[in-house]
């Protein structure tokens, strides 16, 4: 039986020398190691065999089995290696071949435009703070020194989930939120960027939603003067070096006195133009000394600290600043409108 073996395993190396194709290996794969092949004919036979003889030949077989393998591995690698090396002579590359250009997004300009006011005022050493979109009565206008019955609550038309609870009108209240989280600690530098709505029908300058930034400041000695430096700045920042502002006297319930601010048009410099209607200024926020009831309901003692607030609506200085015409621009997502803005 060992003499049989060992022809097998002369008889199978020799034909293996003479393989060329895959096919071919894989023949002799099932002709010598296949079920039925010719070693497991031989393993069939040991049955007959003695104990003693048993685990010597079976010792043979898994010799005679490893060598053949051992051969067949290597001629099957080597095809491989030879299937590779042609695909990749004939697949070859055209490097020189332009690439496609993936179409790339942009931000957004009212995202560009919050981010840069946001930075400014970073740089002026405030901090960004937040507030619930869904806002409670309370919040939105009663801590705000606006009572239910307040004629001044009819300037910000509401959207009521219930009695209590609105789609917040203004990010003021969040001056509220922040000072309570504060518990009388000074000072207080904070701006509030969020989403703010309103029942407006939707035209060129109104949306039924729409964003806006909230600034607060409080601690000791806040005066007016320090509002009006610090809006100067931003103004210059924002709309360019020689830019100026000016300040009108208004009304907003939450701020004693309140101020309207207008900077000099970008548009014109200032000598009047279609933007600015011929005026030299533009509107771009509302603002003034906090409230003492305001500070009071954020408790604080308006007797040992003071405050300025301003509140301006992000759209309307991207209108300004870019000189766009209609707000609807900024939320029908016309890329060829958003893509002008990728590189500014
Ligand atoms: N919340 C006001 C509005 O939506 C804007 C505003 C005005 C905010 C004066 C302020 C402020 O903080 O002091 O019309």
């Amino acid at each position: 039986m060992k003499e049989r073996l060992e022809a097998l395993r002369e008889e199978a190396l020799a034909s293996l020398q003479h393989v060329e194709h895959v096919n071919a290996l894989q023949e002799l794969r099932v002709k010598y190691l296949g079920k039925k092949g010719a070693l497991t004919e031989v393993l069939r036979g040991m049955g007959s065999l003695s104990a003693e003889e048993r685990p010597v030949i079976g010792q043979v077989v898994n010799d005679v089995r490893a060598a053949i393998e051992a051969v067949m591995d290597e001629k099957q690698n080597f095809f491989q290696q030879e299937e590779t090396n042609k695909r990749l002579n004939e697949e070859t590359i055209d490097v020189s071949l332009p690439g496609r250009c993936l179409p790339t997004g942009s931000i957004h300009p009212l995202n560009k435009v919050a981010q840069e006011i946001e930075d400014i005022f970073i740089g002026l050493g405030y901090s960004v703070a937040e507030g619930p979109e869904v806002e409670t009565d309370y919040y939105n206008f009663e801590a705000l020194n606006l009572p239910k019955d307040h004629p001044a609550r009819d300037m910000q038309d509401t959207f009521y989930i219930t009695e209590e609870i609105l789609m917040r009108t203004q990010t003021s209240p969040v001056q509220v939120r922040t000072m309570q989280a504060s518990h009388g600690e000074t000072p207080i530098r904070i701006i509030c960027p969020g989403k703010v709505y309103r029942r407006d029908d939707d035209d060129a300058t109104h949306s039924f939603q729409f964003n806006q930034i909230e600034g607060l400041v409080v601690g000791k000695n806040i005066r007016m003067s320090d509002l009006k430096g610090t809006l100067l700045q931003f103004a210059k920042q924002m709309f360019g070096e020689n830019s100026q502002i000016r300040l009108r006297p208004s009304f907003f319930p939450f701020t004693e006195p309140s101020a309207e601010v207008d900077v000099t048009c970008a548009q014109c410099g200032g000598c009047g133009c279609r933007m600015c209607k011929g005026t030299g200024w533009l509107e771009i926020l509302g603002c003034g000394m906090v409230h003492p009831r305001v500070l009071e309901m954020g408790g604080y003692d308006p007797n040992e600290v003071t405050g300025f607030a301003f509140g301006m609506g992000v759209e309307r200085i991207a209108l300004l600043k870019y000189g766009i015409d209609d707000i609807r621009h900024f939320y029908t997502n016309d890329t060829r409108f958003l893509s002008q803005f990728a590189r500014m």
